[in-house]
């Protein structure tokens, strides 16, 4: 299939199932692999938390919420506001808390970390892309940096931790530091994906909460 076909499959699924992004097809396929999410809301208790860095347009939260379905409580933060064409109220649930702000801002990052402890920290958060791959990556790894932060903040012992890397100079680095964190621990590239992209996501599970 060609790179055009396959982002237009992926955004027409999008559209025709409610959501303003494709992107929700990567966290769709990463939690069908690594069972990131509880397989049944039935089994979602009250205490289980996610905290997702980079949200909008909103694609991954409503999938999030979708799965949800009034249980547990999902923070976001994104620099730019959700899209509310198509979340149909969920971004006005109990269970969902949403600040648009800087995943930096020392604030923020006290904010988000006095609301765990978190079940999950997910992070699709990516710079606005320069064209220079060295320094977009350069950027992201201190996005996957500060996600890291996050987990060491608020992330529970046995917390699972999904972020996504443009992969570069700083990767290998960036792994080394992450991996003794989690009893399971992998690089993931989703069909959904451009195959043009040099974006991956890590995936941590079984936080050992050891820093
Ligand atoms: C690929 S989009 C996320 C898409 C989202 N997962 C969805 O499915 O709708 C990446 C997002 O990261 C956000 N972002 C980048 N740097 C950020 C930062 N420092 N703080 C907060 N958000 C940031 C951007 O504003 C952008 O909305």
């Amino acid at each position: 299939m060609s790179n055009y076909k396959k982002l237009d499959f992926w955004s027409l699924k999008a559209q025709n199932e409610g959501y303003p992004a494709r992107s929700v097809y990567k966290l769709q396929e990463i939690d069908k692999k690594f069972g990131l999410l509880p397989k049944s809301h039935g089994l979602i208790k009250a205490d289980f938390k996610i905290l997702e860095l980079g949200a909008a347009p909103g694609s991954w939260s409503l999938y999030i919420l979708r799965k949800l379905a009034g249980r547990g409580f999902l923070a976001a933060c994104d620099l730019s506001p959700l899209s509310r064409r198509t979340d149909a109220g969920l971004f006005d649930g109990q269970n969902f808390f949403f600040k648009q702000a800087d995943i930096f801002d020392t604030d923020t990052q006290a904010e988000f970390t006095a609301l765990g402890a978190f079940s999950l920290i997910l992070s699709d958060a990516a710079p606005s892309t320069s064209g220079d791959h060295g320094v977009d990556a350069a950027r992201s790894a201190e996005i996957a940096k500060a996600a890291l932060l996050y987990a060491d903040a608020a992330l529970r012992k046995d917390g699972g931790f999904c972020v996504k890397i443009f992969q570069g100079a700083e990767t290998a680095a960036l792994l080394k530091e992450a991996r003794p964190k989690f009893k399971l621990f992998k690089t993931f590239k989703p069909e959904a994906c451009r195959s043009s992209s040099f974006e991956t996501y890590v995936v941590g599970l079984g936080f050992k909460k050891i820093s």
